[in-house]
C-alpha cells in the first residue's frame, strides 16, 4: 500500500468508526449524576471540605502555646475564598446528585443553609474580615448539625459522660 491509499484507508476506517458511534448517542440524555453513595459523599467530599474551611478560624491551645489557623497573607486569605467557594459549589453537586436527592424541601432547605455559609465565608475571606469568617465558621457548623439532627439524627448524639465527670 503507497502512503496516500493508507491514509485513504485510515480515513475510511474512522469515518466508519464515528458512523457506528453516531448509531448510539455519546452522552445520555441529560447531565450526568454522580452516583456516590451519600455516606461516602459526605464522609470523604463534604466532611474533608468543610475541614478546610474550618481550618482557618481553628484556634488551639497546647503546651506549646497557641495555635491559629488565622489567614495572615494575601495568599492565606485567596485560599481560604477558595475553600470557601469550593465548598458552595459542592452544594450544588449535593443538590443535583441522584443519589443524594430526596424529594423533600426540608432537604433543600438545609443544603441552601450550608450554602449560604459557605458564601458568606467567601465574602468574609475576600473582604479580609476575620469577624465574617468566624461568623461564617459557626453558621457552616449549624447548617450541617441541623440537617443533621433532622435527617441522620444519630450523628449528632453527645455521647453521655457517667457520673462524676
Ligand atoms: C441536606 C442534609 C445534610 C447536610 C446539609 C449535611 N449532611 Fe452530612 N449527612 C447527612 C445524612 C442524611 C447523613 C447520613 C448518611 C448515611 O449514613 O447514609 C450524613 C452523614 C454525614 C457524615 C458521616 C459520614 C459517614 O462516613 O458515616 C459526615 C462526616 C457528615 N455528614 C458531614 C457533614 C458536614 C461537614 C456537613 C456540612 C458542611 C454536612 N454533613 C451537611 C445529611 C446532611
Amino acid at each position: 500500500m503507497t502512503h496516500r491509499k493508507l491514509a485513504l484507508f485510515a480515513s475510511l476506517a474512522m469515518l466508519a468508526g464515528s458512523a457506528a458511534l453516531a448509531a448510539r448517542p455519546a452522552h445520555p440524555a441529560g447531565p450526568a449524576r454522580s452516583r456516590l453513595p451519600l455516606k461516602e459523599f459526605m464522609g470523604h467530599v463534604f466532611q474533608r471540605n468543610a475541614e478546610q474551611v474550618w481550618a482557618w478560624t481553628a484556634e488551639e491551645e497546647d503546651a506549646q502555646g497557641s495555635h491559629s489557623g488565622r489567614p495572615v497573607s494575601d495568599q492565606d486569605w485567596e485560599n481560604a475564598e477558595s475553600d470557601a467557594l469550593s465548598l458552595t459549589e459542592l452544594t450544588y453537586a449535593l443538590e443535583g446528585s441522584a443519589a443524594t436527592g430526596l424529594d423533600d424541601p426540608a432537604w433543600r432547605r438545609h443544603i441552601a443553609s450550608v450554602r449560604s455559609a459557605a458564601n458568606a465565608s467567601a465574602h468574609a475571606a475576600d473582604a479580609h474580615d476575620y469577624q465574617g469568617l468566624l461568623k461564617a465558621a459557626n453558621a457552616l457548623n449549624a447548617a450541617c448539625v441541623s440537617c443533621h439532627l433532622r435527617f441522620a439524627p444519630a450523628l449528632e448524639v453527645v455521647p453521655t459522660l457517667p457520673k462524676g465527670f
